[in-house]
C-alpha cells in the first residue's frame, strides 16, 4: 500500500480518488483536516476498505512511527501543506510549522523506517514530495520558463517554506540515500478546489452576484494545469522517476489572471446565465494588489515528457469547461465549504482592499 499525506485537500483528494480508480492498491490517508481538508471530497470512498483515513499531523512523530510500522507502505506521497499565498502573508507561522517542520519530521521518521526495511523493499521504496513552481520566484515577460536547474528565489512566506522543504528532501537523498523524488508543479485547477483560490473564488462570487476581485492590473501570468493531469504526473514519477531527481510539471498554458477570469465568466454566461441577462464580466473589480505579488511563472515540462513520457491530456479550454461544469453540478459541496471560518477569511483578506 501507499501512504498519502494531505489527501483530504484539493490535489490530495483528487489523487486518492484517481489512484483507487486506477488500481486496487490501498491508500492510507493522513490528514490533519485543517480548514483546507474536507472529507466530503472523499465521500464516494466512505465504505471502500481500500481507503484508510487517519486524522493527524505530519509533525506527529509517534503517530507516523505507528502508521509506518503497522501498514508498511512501499511509498509515501507528501501533499500535506499550508498552500495559500495570501494566508501566508497574513499568518506565516503555520507555514513554517507544517511545510518546514512537518516535512522534516516526516522525513526523519521515514528515514528510520526505510533503514529498517529488508533489502528488496528498501530498494523499491519511494518518498515523493509534492512541491510548486513558486520556489523559483518570478520571471520577466521574455525570460525562458523554469527548468529543474533554475535557481531557487522564493518571494512569499509560502514559497519560502516550500523551498525549505524541497531542500530538506534533497538533503535526505544526498546525506542518507533516502530514495526521494520531488515534483514542482504550476497552478492547478479542477474539482474540489477550495474557493479561496482564484478560479473557484471567481465561480462562487459570480454565482452569488458578488464582485470578482482582481489583484493589481490582472496581468500577472501563471501556468495552469488541470488537477487530474497533475495526479497522473505524480503516479508516473513515483513509478518511474529517478531517485534524487526533481521533475517540473506544467500545462503549457501561460495566461494572465484577467483572461482566466474572463474565460470563467464566459463559460458561466453559457451554462448558467444571470437572471438579468447581463454578463458576469460586469462583476469584475480591480482591487489592491497582493504584497510582493510574483509577476510571472512558467514551467518548462520537457524533462518529464522526455524521460518519463508524461504530458498533460487537457488543454486549458477543455479543463476549464469541465471545472466550471463540476462546480455547477456540485452546489452542495460548494455550499458546505463556505462555513463561518470561510466568511471570516473573506473579511480578513478582502475588506479594506481599495477598489
Ligand atoms: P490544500 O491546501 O487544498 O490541501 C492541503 C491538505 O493538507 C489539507 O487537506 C490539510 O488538511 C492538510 N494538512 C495541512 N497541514 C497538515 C499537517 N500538518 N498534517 C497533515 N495534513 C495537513 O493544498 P493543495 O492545493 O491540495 O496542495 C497540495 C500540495 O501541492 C501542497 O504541498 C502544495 O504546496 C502543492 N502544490 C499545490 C499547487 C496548487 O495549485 N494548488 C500547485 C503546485 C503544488
Ligand atoms: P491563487 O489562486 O491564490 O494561486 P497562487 O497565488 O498560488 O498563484 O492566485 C492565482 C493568481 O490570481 C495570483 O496571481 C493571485 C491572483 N488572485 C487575484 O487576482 N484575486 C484573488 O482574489 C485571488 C485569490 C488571487
Amino acid at each position: 500500500m501507499i501512504l498519502v499525506t494531505g489527501g483530504a485537500g484539493f490535489i490530495g483528494a483528487n489523487f486518492v480518488l484517481d489512484w483507487l480508480a486506477e488500481s486496487d492498491e490501498p491508500v492510507i490517508n493522513l490528514d490533519k483536516l485543517t480548514y483546507a481538508g474536507n472529507l466530503e471530497s472523499l465521500a464516494s470512498l466512505q465504505d471502500d476498505p481500500r481507503h484508510i483515513f487517519v486524522q493527524g499531523d505530519i509533525a506527529d512523530k509517534e503517530l507516523l512511527k505507528q502508521l509506518l510500522s503497522k501498514y508498511q507502505p512501499r511509498a509515501i506521497i507528501n501533499f500535506a501543506a499550508e498552500s495559500h499565498v495570501d494566508r501566508s502573508i497574513h499568518a506565516p507561522e503555520e507555514f513554517i510549522q507544517t511545510n518546514v517542520m512537518g516535512t522534516f519530521h516526516l522525513l526523519e521518521v521515514t528515514r528510520h523506517y526505510w533503514e529498517g526495511l529488508e533489502a528488496g523493499d528498501k530498494e523499491n521504496f519511494r518518498f515523493l514530495h509534492v512541491s510548486t513552481d513558486e520556489v523559483y520566484g518570478s520571471l520577466h515577460k521574455t525570460e525562458p520558463a523554469f527548468t529543474e536547474t533554475h535557481a531557487y528565489q522564493p518571494n512569499s512566506p509560502y514559497s519560502a517554506s516550500k523551498a525549505a522543504s524541497d531542500h530538506l528532501v534533497r538533503s535526505y537523498y544526498h546525506t542518507y540515500g533516502l530514495p526521494v523524488l520531488t515534483t514542482n508543479c504550476s497552478n492547478n485547477y479542477g474539482p474540489y478546489h477550495f474557493p479561496e483560490k482564484l478560479i473557484p473564488l471567481v465561480i462562487v462570487n459570480a454565482l452569488a452576484g458578488k464582485p470578482l476581485p482582481i489583484y493589481g492590473d490582472g496581468q500577472q501570468i501563471r501556468d495552469w494545469l488541470y488537477v487530474k493531469d497533475h495526479c497522473s504526473a505524480i503516479r508516473c514519477v513515483v513509478e518511474a522517476g529517478q531517485c534524487g531527481e526533481t521533475y517540473n510539471v506544467g500545462g503549457w498554458n501561460e495566461m494572465p489572471n484577467i483572461e482566466i477570469v474572463q474565460t470563467v465568466c464566459t463559460l458561466l454566461d453559457e451554462h448558467s446565465p444571470r437572471a438579468d441577462k447581463q454578463k458576469y464580466a460586469q462583476q469584475i473589480s480591480f482591487v489592491t494588489d497582493r504584497l510582493g505579488h510574483d509577476r510571472r511563472y512558467a514551467i518548462d515540462a520537457q524533462k518529464i515528457q522526455r524521460e518519463l513520457g508524461w504530458k498533460p491530456q487537457e488543454t486549458f479550454a477543455t479543463g476549464i469547461r469541465k471545472t466550471v461544469q463540476w462546480y455547477l453540478d456540485n452546489q452542495t459541496w460548494l455550499a458546505n465549504v463556505q462555513s463561518g471560518a470561510y466568511r471570516e477569511w473573506l473579511d480578513k483578506n478582502y475588506q479594506g482592499r481599495e477598489v
